[in-house]
């Protein structure tokens, strides 16, 4: 079985630092099919491509997260743009919202349109980040009716409702075997198996029974099969119905 599809990474991150290349070779030739792997900021994403460009299986996101967005952003995104060219880039991502930190709302917004124009313009999906920021991505979801996929959801299972009813895809990772994932286990339950992408957000988030440790595509598995439980279907089933999913939204293979 070679079907997890991995719809949002950062092995960018610096604790991949000493063994990244080895990890992802394991990775890809064990049970991985598929990484997209998001920019944060023009840095980030150009790296992200640079793997994208030394794995078959790997793709980049390029775009200017919330958390990372200031006065220069807006200025940055003639780079994103022309990072957003490169035939490895399957997403504008990640961008989003983020009202958990202190950067300026009417900024992240500013910068987020900006980014939901450029990818409407691109025929690109999205990689939406959503924290504590429900109405407002909700908001401006629908102003912009972008493709893609709303990440780490931790929204209500009213809010899925409305992002499916976008014709947006819904990203669960390892918070889903967390005990207190009443949250995501309802939206679950609730949205077609057919809006649903599979995710790491690595290193963070890692699921039951590596919670706290660093995260990985491969551990997607317990992910799955704490998702086929919710569902009534075995985790290989999960697995294959998610991947389809996955090179659906971000027009792979
Ligand atoms: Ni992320």
């Amino acid at each position: 079985m070679k079907d997890i599809f991995d719809t949002h990474a950062h092995y960018d991150d610096s604790a991949f630092d000493g063994d990244r290349y080895e990890l992802l070779d394991r990775l890809f030739s064990d049970t991985v099919c598929g990484i997209v792997n998001q920019g944060t900021t023009v840095a980030t994403s150009r790296f992200s491509l640079e793997l994208a460009h030394r794995y078959d299986n790997m793709y980049a996101a390029v775009g200017i997260h919330p958390e990372c967005a200031d006065e220069n952003s807006l200025s940055q995104l003639s780079i994103i743009k022309e990072l957003a060219a490169d035939k490895k880039t399957a997403a504008i991502g990640e961008i989003g919202l983020d009202y958990y930190y202190d950067v300026p709302k009417d900024l992240q917004k500013a910068v987020f349109e900006a980014q939901l124009e450029l990818a409407n313009e691109l025929s690109l999906p999205v990689t939406v980040h959503d924290r504590e920021a429900h109405g407002d991505i909700l908001e401006i979801l629908k102003k912009h009716k972008p493709k893609g996929i709303v990440h780490c959801f931790s929204g209500s299972r009213e809010m899925a409702a409305e992002i499916v009813k976008l014709g947006m895809y819904i990203g669960m990772g390892g918070v889903v075997t967390f005990k207190n994932a009443r949250k995501a286990v309802e939206v679950i339950k609730d949205i077609p198996l057919e809006a649903l992408v599979l995710e790491t957000d690595c290193p963070y988030l890692a699921p039951v029974p590596y919670r706290g440790k660093r995260n990985d595509s491969g551990l997607i598995i317990n992910t799955a099969e704490s998702i086929a439980q919710i569902k009534g279907m075995t985790a290989e089933e999960i697995l294959r119905i998610t991947r389809r999913n996955a090179e659906k939204v971000y027009n792979i293979g």
